[in-house]
């Protein structure tokens, strides 16, 4: 176990409200910083039905005494004593720097460590946005965290080894989480390897290799992946799916990378996947 007890999250959307959950589950008193008060609310509603829904499922005793460890509010001040930040907010490169940069005159604790979930930023502008880069890493979690073992430690070329190593005992002995290492590039391991994989499942379809569910139920039956790479797809959202292509091409410049134009056109359709209940196939 670490000596981390007091944890901030910023952003309390989808990964933030699950990194809460998950942290508030294993003790920790947590408090998410949000946008407005209206953001407040519905991460309160995602809190409380994501902790009822475990309650209901025996997962744990009580979400009532899991959301006492939890407070939800707008003002970012109130993280002044946090031990460990961990940043949730949209996938936006000034936005990301800025709110580091006020986070860094924030925070009083000068062992204190400032994580970011981001995906496709490089942790190296977050770092250098702060007067501490040795206490800045990537705790990249996966959706839906309170499911899903894996999380992925992203040092920059400045991150003290000490702060990595926090880190890890903080998401594997605390969290309960399985933490794999990456390199500071886009994607980390496990996007870099999927969205290429997506993207040629795309580019088959597009060419009439084959049908959308032969190519997933290729992957079904004869690799044992869970679900096909176009029904991954409409899970992430097609519009999140180009996003991160377009970060690994950014980085890597590799034809591999490039959204075939039947994404681009589904995305400009708005097209999504789930979310909008159309994608490569209809919800
Ligand atoms: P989301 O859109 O569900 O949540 C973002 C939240 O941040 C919103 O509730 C918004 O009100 C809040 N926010 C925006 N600006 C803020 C600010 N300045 N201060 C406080 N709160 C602010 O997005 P999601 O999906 O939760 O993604 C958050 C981060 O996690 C992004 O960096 C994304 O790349 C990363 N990520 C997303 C994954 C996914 O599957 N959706 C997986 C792993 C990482």
């Amino acid at each position: 176990m670490t000596d981390i007890q007091r944890v901030g999250v910023i952003g309390g959307g989808l990964m933030g409200s699950g990194i809460a959950e998950v942290s508030a589950r294993a003790g920790k008193d947590v408090i998410v910083v949000e946008s407005s008060a209206a953001a407040v609310d519905a991460a309160r509603n995602r809190l409380e039905a994501s902790l009822k829904r475990a309650e209901s499922r025996g997962k744990i005793e009580s979400a009532d005494a899991v959301l006492e460890r939890i407070q939800v509010v707008v003002d970012l001040d109130v993280l002044a004593d946090r031990q460990l930040v961990i940043e949730a907010i949209i996938e936006d490169e000034a936005a990301k720097t800025e709110l580091f940069r006020r986070l860094d005159a924030i925070v009083t604790d000068p062992d204190a460590i400032l994580a970011s979930n981001t995906s496709s930023i490089p942790i190296m502008k977050l770092a250098v946005a702060t007067q501490r880069p040795t206490h800045v890493l990537g705790v990249h979690f996966f959706n839906p965290v309170p499911v899903l073992k894996l999380v992925e430690l992203v040092p920059s070329l400045m991150t003290a080894e000490s702060t990595t190593e926090r880190a890890r005992t903080f998401v594997q002995d605390d969290l309960g989480k399985n933490a794999i290492d990456c390199q500071d590039r886009a994607g980390f391991v496990v996007n870099a390897l999927l969205i290429p994989f997506i993207l040629s499942a795309i580019r088959m379809l597009e060419s009439g290799f084959a049908t959308a569910e032969d190519i997933d139920q290729g992957f079904v039956l004869g690799a044992a992946h869970p679900q096909g790479p176009l029904a991954l797809a409409d899970l992430i959202g097609l519009d999140t799916t180009r996003a991160i292509a377009e970060s690994l091409y950014e980085e890597f410049k590799e034809p591999l990378y490039t959204a075939p134009p039947l994404l681009n056109r589904m995305v400009e359709a708005g097209l999504l996947g789930r979310k909008t209940g159309r994608g490569f196939y209809t919800y």
